[in-house]
């Protein structure tokens, strides 16, 4: 069943990780996708691999305004309107963490990727979507977007800030029948979390069985992808405003009460 059949998406970040998934998943279920991103080379490597036919790659970096409308506009002009916002790019810094040490010009950075890429992102996507009255926008946070000491101050901060976003973007543009939503997925070992945690795929994966709550199980770029699909979906018609965890109980656990706790 193809769930995307007719719409047209953009995906910021589209082109490493969470978001080269949620692309090609995107595309299998029917949708036009316009990935935006500042890796061209590779950016165009996933336009061969998903069919130039039904995606276009353009060179975005998020924190500029005239890049995000670009990006938007030509979503428009190539597949004639826009459904689906994905405002998926994001970085985390990976210097030293006490706060005496973070420098302002990293936590500026962090913040203007993360926080103003994605208030672009909503901006110009519903730009177009309210004249058409209807869309789904969808933003990547996090864990750290509802939990305190998993990620630096930035990256934390700059989480919360999307969940904060798509909140309050969800009130002002139910009027015009656009959703508006975002993920939180816990840790998953794409080059962003390799790089955070200074260790390779298998050891993320290991950390992050050792880690979360849910035994058995490792969560993948292409289970971030599959909740995304749901809120991009009109099976999510009803859903607004809320911010889907993908992290296996992670964030309704205290470690420290351990009533269920068998050896
Ligand atoms: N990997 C995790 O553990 C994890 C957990 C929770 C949330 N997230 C979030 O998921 C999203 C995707 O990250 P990922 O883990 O797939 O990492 P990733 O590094 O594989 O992907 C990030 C993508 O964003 C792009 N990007 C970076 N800066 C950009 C800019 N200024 N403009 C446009 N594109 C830019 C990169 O080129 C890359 O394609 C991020 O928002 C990240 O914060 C990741």
């Amino acid at each position: 069943m193809y769930r995307l059949e007719g719409k047209v998406a953009l995906i910021t970040g589209g082109v490493t990780g969470i978001g080269e998934s949620t692309a090609k998943l995107f595309s299998k279920h029917g949708a036009k996708v316009v990935i935006a991103d500042v890796q061209d080379q590779l950016g165009h490597s996933v336009i061969k691999e998903i069919g130039p036919e039904n995606s276009t790659y353009i060179h975005c970096d998020v924190t500029n305004e005239d890049d995000v409308r670009d990006a938007v506009d030509k979503a428009v002009s190539t597949y004639g309107k826009l459904d689906i916002m994905y405002n998926n790019a994001g970085i985390v810094d990976y210097g030293k963490l006490p706060i005496n040490d973070n420098e302002k010009k990293v936590f500026d950075r962090v913040m203007a990727v993360n926080v103003t890429g994605v208030f672009l992102g909503m901006k110009h996507a519903a730009r177009v979507m309210i004249p058409a009255r209807s869309g789904a926008i969808i933003s990547t946070a996090s864990v750290a977007g509802h939990l305190g000491g998993s990620a630096s101050h930035a990256y934390t901060c700059s989480k919360h800030a999307v969940v904060g976003l798509s909140k309050n973007l969800a009130i002002e543009l139910g009027q015009y029948g656009i959703r508006v939503n975002c993920v939180s997925p816990f840790v998953v070992a794409t080059d962003l979390a390799k790089k955070f945690l200074k260790s390779d795929q298998e050891v993320v994966e290991k950390m992050t069985q050792d880690m979360g709550n849910l035994k058995g199980a490792t969560l993948k770029a292409d289970d971030v992808a599959n909740a995304a699909l749901f809120l991009a979906s009109d099976e999510a018609k009803y859903v607004s405003g809320q911010n889907l965890f993908i992290d296996g109980g992670f964030t309704v656990f205290n470690s420290a009460m351990q009533v269920f706790k068998r050896n």
